[in-house]
């Protein structure tokens, strides 16, 4: 969990994953042939092997901001967001602002409750409205920040109960499973190719991308779904719930698993005892949907990690789910050659 915690703390917005690629090659040193990056930030990992090519995408992005307008008599910033926010989960959290002169923290807040007024109370609270607080005088802020530079939200990542729970699980989680499910298949029956994918947040560009060049036979992205198991949420509405196994996916709004891929996965999970459920995502994609598209194609799906809070600081995994991904996506590594996915 050491790497895991490393990677939920790392920075890195869509189009700017240096940090985080730094961590996933250390991580697979060692563990591949060889590693790329490509134009696009892709780190292209490969581990040779006989057998359909199998190219699985786990993003390195997670949501956050470019710095868009520096307050001229207050210093506070305005930030333009990469990826989709509840701005509700934004107010009373910390900040880390990266810029050329180094990181610093800062906060976005709201006026004390003390002195909302009833009008203010009940608006909705707009991204706009929010700004960032260095706690620092606007001459100084002027001076160390410029336009553009990267703003992420800064949270401990921690295990408690039977879950870990930080920012940019999704989709550290997914990078993590990737790299455990590499060292762990005994005697793969594929090529594969582990992708940690960019701008993912912003429209999958990183795996179409990747996905056009490697070609794969099959596409399989790692990524965190929803589990709304929580309190006000009725059963058909949950799409899946902690603790009760890696989510086979069946459909998102950016692809619709093979039915070949659903079905071996299913198959594998219940051989080797490995509890999972399906997955129906009524809004949102993953990686899957920018893959299937390379070339001429790719039977693509996605095992998605149960995650409650997505997209907010507290993104909250069960431990059994983790470890059920990486258990299943290891039987597929060894089992991959012989799949048939036209029945
Ligand atoms: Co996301
Ligand atoms: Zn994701």
């Amino acid at each position: 969990m050491e790497l895991l915690k490393r990677l939920s703390e790392a920075a890195g917005i869509p189009g700017y994953e240096a940090a985080v690629r730094a961590i996933v090659a250390e991580a697979l040193e060692g563990h591949v042939d060889s590693m790329e990056v490509d134009a696009l930030g892709n780190l292209i990992s490969h581990k040779k092997g006989d057998g359909p090519v199998v190219v699985i995408a786990c993003h390195m992005d997670e949501i956050g901001f470019l710095v868009r307008h520096i307050d001229e008599k207050t210093g506070f910033l305005r930030i333009e967001p990469l990826g989709g926010f509840d701005p509700i989960t934004l107010v009373a959290q910390r900040v880390m602002v990266h810029t050329d002169d180094g990181d610093f923290i800062g906060c976005i807040g709201r006026k004390a409750t003390h002195i909302l007024t009833p009008e203010e109370r009940k608006k909705p609270l707009e991204l706009k409205d929010l700004a960032v607080d260095l706690g620092l005088p606007a001459d100084t802020v002027k001076e160390k920040v410029a336009i553009g530079d990267t703003v992420t939200l800064r949270q401990d990542f921690i295990e408690y109960g039977d879950v870990v729970s930080g920012k940019a699980l999704d989709d550290r989680l997914g990078i993590y499973i990737g790299i455990e499910a590499l060292k762990r298949a005994v005697k793969p029956t594929c090529d594969i190719y582990l992708v940690g994918t960019t701008q993912e947040e912003v429209g999958l560009r990183g795996a179409r991308v990747a996905g056009q060049a490697l070609n794969p036979d099959i596409g399989i992205a790692l990524d965190v779904t929803i589990a709304a198991d929580t309190p006000g949420v009725p059963p058909q509405h949950q799409v899946t719930q902690l603790g009760k196994g890696v989510a086979i996916k069946l459909k998102d709004s950016a692809s619709i698993s093979h039915p070949g891929m659903v079905k071996a996965m299913k198959k594998l999970a219940e051989e080797k005892g490995i509890p999972y459920q399906m997955e129906i995502l009524p809004r949102g994609g993953t990686d899957a949907g920018g893959l299937q598209l390379a070339n001429d194609g790719a039977a693509v799906i996605t095992l998605s990690i149960p995650t409650r809070y997505v997209h907010s600081v507290i993104e909250t995994a069960h431990k059994d789910d983790i470890e059920a991904t990486i258990n299943l996506l290891a039987a597929f590594l060894e089992k991959a050659g012989q799949i048939d996915l036209t029945g």
